[in-house]
């Protein structure tokens, strides 16, 4: 499904049509990337794990002090899906804060309105147990605060360009020794049938997918070390998949940086499977 524009939009408390929604040239969004977001999944309608996403946006907004006045989220969230038509499909709902509009500083303006904007768009979700993702290992050249979901991405977007334009469906990071995340996705490795992914803190986003799964992991039974992953240990991996909002829980079939594959997988390996299907239940009985 490629990406088109939403007909409408909600901003700054109005549900409007796409092509009436304007914005100042003068939005720090715009000018700084000085704004936050999120994106919530919804499947046949439903939203997935809504409250921890507000959750992590009322953290976002908190972290870089974008205060918004009393607003309804949920009542947006739903609202979205109503206006774009897909109470009955899959997709996700976008939404993203703004400081606002001001004369450009680099500190914070006094009394800005910030700018809210939020979307529903329809998603392919259902078959992602059938794909697997081919990655390439970049460096992780984003800033340190990568907790906060701040809409600043050139970070994640020139990687997962690079990786984009080699035929690659994602980049995987790494910092220091250490693989992070991918570029707008969180990263699982399995070894022995212990799961590992880099723990929650400023180095990565704390992906409502990761958390979901970690929790499925502890209700199966399957150990899970939140702890980093050396580079140099990617080779020795018996299982890898990353999870997301938009790639829910996806099984990595190669992994190259540079010229050289790091690792191989042709089928989905059996801890990735279970993880997978105990995925699907929790869908089923959204
Ligand atoms: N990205 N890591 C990064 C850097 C991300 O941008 C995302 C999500 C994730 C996964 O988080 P979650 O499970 O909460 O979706 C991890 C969204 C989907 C995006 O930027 O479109």
């Amino acid at each position: 499904m490629s990406p088109t524009y939403p007909q409408t939009v909600f901003l700054n408390g109005r549900w409007i049509p796409a092509d009436q929604a304007t914005l100042s040239v003068f939005d720090r969004g715009f000018m700084l990337g000085d704004g936050i977001y999120e994106v919530i999944p919804f499947y046949q309608g439903k939203p997935f794990l809504l409250q921890a996403h507000l959750n992590r946006l009322h953290y976002s907004l908190q972290e870089v002090a974008i205060m918004t006045k009393l607003v309804s989220w949920e009542d947006i969230v739903t609202e979205a899906i109503q206006h774009a038509g897909l109470s009955n499909a899959d997709g996700a709902v976008y939404m993203q804060v703004s400081r606002g509009t001001a004369p450009r500083t680099h500190f914070f303006p006094e009394q800005t309105e910030p700018t809210v904007l939020c979307y529903a768009y329809p998603l392919q979700l259902a078959g992602f147990e059938h794909k697997r993702a081919k990655v390439l290992v970049l460096e992780d050249k984003r800033w340190h605060r990568c907790d906060i979901k701040s809409t600043s991405l050139m970070g994640n977007v020139l990687a997962n360009n690079e990786a984009h334009h080699r035929g690659y469906q994602e980049a995987l990071l790494y910092r220091g020794d250490s693989l992070t995340e991918g570029t707008h996705t969180s990263s699982f490795f399995v070894k022995q049938a212990h799961v590992y992914t880099h723990p929650q803190g400023p180095q990565i986003l704390p992906g409502i997918t990761r958390m979901e799964v970690i929790a499925i992991c502890k209700e199966l039974g399957i150990e899970v070390k939140e702890e980093p992953v050396p580079l140099d240990r990617l080779p020795t991996m018996d299982e890898l998949f990353l999870t997301g909002t938009t790639t829910q829980v996806l099984a990595i079939g190669q992994v190259d940086k540079e010229n050289e594959t790091l690792f191989r997988r042709e089928e989905v390996g059996p801890i990735t499977r279970t993880i997978q299907d105990a995925f699907k239940q929790r869908l089923n009985n959204l």
